[in-house]
């Protein structure tokens, strides 16, 4: 009986923490890597700054940043699976020294770090970011979004085709 409720409780923990990511923030849908390189373009991502993306997924952003940009990055991410599986990634492309991804909620990160930060989440993610975004990023800090706007600023360039916005704090 004792370990019949104890399996339901470990199973409904399980669940909660495989699809807290989804409950939080959005779910894992990658951006297209034509639609990486030029959200790092638009950025003009270069050796010296230190990229940022809010849900980093399979490190994809990560490692064109650090690879093709030559940047430091770091990953926030709250999916524990694929923490492992762009830390994995990371260590595959020998990038360990330049890019890592931390473990949890970006909501309760400082992100004053970034020079740079990318993010692919969802309209009302976006919303609750900006106020947190205009206190903790440095003046000049570039913000680029997939998709989804930041309504209280003015975009610096939109482009249409990619569905990307590039903002400058
Ligand atoms: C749409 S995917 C984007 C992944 C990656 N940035 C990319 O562009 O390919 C959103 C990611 O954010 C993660 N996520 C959602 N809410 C989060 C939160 N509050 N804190 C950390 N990660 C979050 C999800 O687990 C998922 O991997």
């Amino acid at each position: 009986m004792w370990i019949g409720v104890l399996g339901f409780v470990l199973i409904i923990a399980f669940l909660v923490w495989l699809f807290w990511p989804i409950i939080i923030g959005a779910p894992w849908i990658p951006t297209p890597m034509k639609v990486v390189r030029r959200m790092l373009e638009l950025a003009d991502v270069q050796e010296g700054d230190v990229v940022i993306d809010l849900g980093s997924g399979d490190g994809r952003i990560l490692i064109a940043a650090a690879k093709e940009r030559k940047a430091k990055a770091i990953g926030i991410e709250a999916d524990p699976l694929r923490l492992m599986w762009s830390r994995r990634n990371i260590r595959n492309h020998g990038l360990h020294k330049q890019a890592k991804v931390v473990w949890g909620n970006f909501l309760d990160k400082d992100l004053g770090e970034a020079s740079v930060v990318t993010i692919y989440q969802s309209q009302d993610i976006n919303n609750t970011l900006e106020p947190k975004l205009e206190r903790e990023l440095k003046p000049g800090t570039r913000v680029v979004s997939h998709v989804f706007s930041f309504n209280g600023w003015d975009p610096q360039k939109v482009d249409n085709e990619s569905h990307v916005y590039f903002y400058i704090v």
